[in-house]
């Protein structure tokens, strides 16, 4: 059996509570060739500067997927005519998270009319009520899963009304949600089960997507799914049915695997450091800039995958043209040539440039959106846990390498005030 490689240790689960040292190893080299059994390998960007160089180049592509190969029918007929047109139109190709220019850039720019100031704002005067309400269900409590709880909970009830979403109907998202974010985990383009799981799941939610937006064409309300639905894009025209099925799935997705961790990532960086819990305490101005360390210093997202579309010279190396390519987010956020002193917490650092919402063209949509929850959530429980304590630490991961955070997240408490 050939050697681990540093890639193999990241995804090893035994280093999922900690796998900063293994970054670290990784950055001894910008960028490294890392076997993977094929002739070009898997090429690591590790440090801050390849990073954020190789997120906006235009030779770098997005567009990870294997081709659609959704589970046969069994039925010949449906196999070569039905199924292949069904495919082309119902794809999770459409996903603009992994389209390039210029179909990235014109999706992209739907979401971002729709995602008003106004309309951001108003989700966090709710996230501070939904805070409020989540937090009061459990005023009796000597325990809390934070997870559970109160990060699970937040995020979902946010985007499903940020997108007119029954609110009977935000449970059936939880299962589709967490399937589907396996996508960005890299081994899952490379397991056929997992892939067959992801094509069903994006059939069902695609399924349940497009009643939806039939019933926002006909009713239309003040959500975003009505205005994608029924608004000219910025370019004149109006979004496609297939674009706007992918387009909303990858809002939803998106809108809560990663905030969840943001959320718990916080309260367990915050419980370990009860210093910097008393100072939110004491001023819940310090949020915001707290939750810019919490980014570089814990990433919800580790990292991004991405594909060569020619040969690249970086760093003294040439990756060669369709290599596999993954970007370190979370190692960048732990560069010394950038953060000094990086494996401290310290959310008083000045001119923090982390990389946790990404860069470039692919930056995040929902950062203004996770800030908001982040701080709704994170300030609340500064607040009102009385004496909170760690219950496990580290606490148990879910499996993801790439959406890292704890599964669950138990803490003691004297109560909530
Ligand atoms: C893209 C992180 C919350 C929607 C990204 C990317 C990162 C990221 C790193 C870049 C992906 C890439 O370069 O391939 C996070 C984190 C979040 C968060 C850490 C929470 C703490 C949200 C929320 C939404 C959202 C709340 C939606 C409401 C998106 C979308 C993209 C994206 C649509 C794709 C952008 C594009 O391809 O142009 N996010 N995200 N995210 N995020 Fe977030």
């Amino acid at each position: 059996m050939p050697d681990a490689t540093l890639l193999d240790q990241v995804k090893d689960f035994a280093n999922r509570a900690n796998p900063y040292p293994v970054y670290a190893k990784l950055r001894v080299d910008p960028v490294s060739r890392q076997e993977d059994g094929t002739e070009s390998g898997t090429w690591v960007a590790a440090t801050h500067g390849t990073i954020a160089s190789l997120l906006q180049d235009p030779r770098v592509s997005s567009n990870t997927l294997p081709p659609a190969d959704r589970p046969r029918t069994g039925n010949p007929l449906t196999d070569l005519i039905v199924k292949p047109l069904k495919d082309w139109m119902m794809d999770r190709h459409r996903v603009f998270i992994f389209r390039d220019p210029p179909d990235h850039d014109v999706l992209r720019a739907s979401v971002m009319h729709q995602f008003s100031r106004e309309r951001i704002q108003a989700m966090r005067v709710r996230s501070e009520r939904l805070v409020a309400d989540l937090l009061d269900e459990k005023r009796d409590a000597r325990e809390i899963d934070a997870v559970d709880d109160l990060a699970y909970p937040l995020p979902v009830t946010v985007i499903c009304e940020l997108f007119g979403v029954p609110r009977e109907d935000e449970p059936k998202f939880h299962g589709w949600a967490t399937q589907l974010a396996t996508a960005l985990e890299p081994d899952s383009l490379s397991d056929r089960e997992i892939r067959d799981a992801n094509s069903r799941t994006f059939d069902a939610i695609g399924g349940y997507m497009a009643d939806l937006i039939k019933e926002k064409r006909k009713h239309p309300q003040d959500d975003m799914l009505s205005g994608l639905a029924n608004e000219a894009t910025p370019e004149g025209a109006k979004m496609g049915d297939y674009d706007l099925i992918a387009t909303s799935i990858l809002m939803l997705v998106a809108g809560h695997e990663t905030t969840v961790n943001l959320i718990t990532n916080g309260l367990l960086t915050l419980l370990r450091h009860p210093d910097e819990l008393e100072r939110l305490r004491q001023d819940p101005g310090r949020a915001p800039r707290l939750i810019e360390e919490l980014l570089r210093y814990e990433p919800p997202v580790q990292f991004r995958t991405r594909k060569t579309l020619s040969a690249i010279d970086i760093a003294g190396v040439t990756i060669p043209e369709s290599a596999d390519l993954v970007l370190l987010l979370a190692s960048g956020n732990r560069d010394a040539a950038v953060f000094p002193d990086p494996d401290r917490f310290d959310p008083d650092r000045t001119g923090t440039r982390h990389l946790g919402f990404g860069g470039s063209l692919h930056y995040c949509v929902g950062a203004p959106l996770a800030r908001f929850e982040a701080e709704a959530a994170l300030t609340a429980l500064a607040k009102r846990l009385k004496a909170p304590r760690l219950i496990e630490d580290p606490p148990p991961y879910r499996s993801g390498a790439a959406l890292r955070g704890p599964e669950h997240l138990r803490v003691a408490i004297d109560g909530i005030v």
